[in-house]
């Protein structure tokens, strides 16, 4: 890894923990536990590799369509790792804080979110981002609405609107004024989106802030990812030139 760029915001799409446990005979909820254990240990692995942002998709606006017993299992795992995630935090310096719209949640789950959020807001080395009951439109549906209400009030912010050597006609909107109505607004947009299981797809995964990122797929399956694995994408990574639309 000496002298890699390392990327300072890097996205996850943790995509095959059911292929993962169906290859092994075993429910689809059990590869769910083991796609839990691997971002847990990844955590503390990116934090000292250097990254800042680690964002991860870990329930799409879509997923409420899988089975009831799978969502439960999902809500549930998630009701467990919450604990540990807490601990894991604390113990590496690391903050955390959710994407998507957490209202859908059972009352409980959104206690432990804004739990995660408060109890780590002072930490200062890696930021966790979980994208939860996230999708790339209904965020942008959303910041389309908080905005639609902050103009009604009066509050927004003057630097929002073009001045006159802006990219967009004068007085309009600019794209940084409307991304601070997004769920991301203090995260940097991901340099690198990696996705696992082979899958060649952005799934509505942070739409407008993936818009310049450099994509990795890897056919490794979300439950055996993990360092190495994540360091392989890194290489992958400073190996692409980004030209931001330039030449
Ligand atoms: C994709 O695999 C994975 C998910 C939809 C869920 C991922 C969630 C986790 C790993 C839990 C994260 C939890 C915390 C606490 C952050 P899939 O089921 O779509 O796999 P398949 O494509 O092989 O069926």
């Amino acid at each position: 890894m000496i002298n890699q760029n390392i990327p300072e915001s890097v996205a996850i799409i943790m995509d095959g923990n059911g292929r993962w446990a169906k290859k092994r005979g075993l429910p689809r909820t059990y590869g769910h536990k083991e796609g839990c254990k691997a971002i847990e240990a990844l955590i503390p692995e990116a934090g000292k590799l250097g990254i800042k942002y680690l964002t991860v998709y870990a329930f799409s606006t879509e997923n409420w369509k899988r089975s009831k017993e799978e969502v439960g299992a999902l809500m549930d795992l998630f009701r467990f790792y919450a604990l540990r995630l807490l601990k894991a935090s604390k113990e590496n310096n690391v903050r955390i804080k959710l994407i998507g719209d957490r209202r859908k949640f059972p009352s409980d789950i959104i206690d432990s979110i804004n739990m995660l959020e408060a109890e780590t807001a002072e930490n200062t080395g890696l930021t966790f981002v979980i994208a939860a009951n996230y999708g790339g439109r209904d965020e942008i549906r959303r910041a389309a609405a908080r905005y639609a209400k902050a103009l009604q009030e009066g509050t927004v912010p003057k630097e929002a609107f073009a001045g006159p050597d802006a990219k967009v006609p004068e007085g309009e909107l600019t794209e940084e004024g409307f991304a601070a109505y997004l769920d991301t607004a203090d995260i940097p947009d991901p340099d690198l989106v990696i996705r696992t299981s082979g899958e060649l797809r952005l799934s509505n995964f942070l739409v407008w802030q993936a818009a310049y990122s450099e994509i990795v797929i890897t056919d490794t399956l979300w439950p055996d990812f993990n360092k190495d694995e994540l360091v392989k994408c890194i290489e992958e990574y400073n190996g692409r030139s980004r030209r931001f639309g330039g030449v």
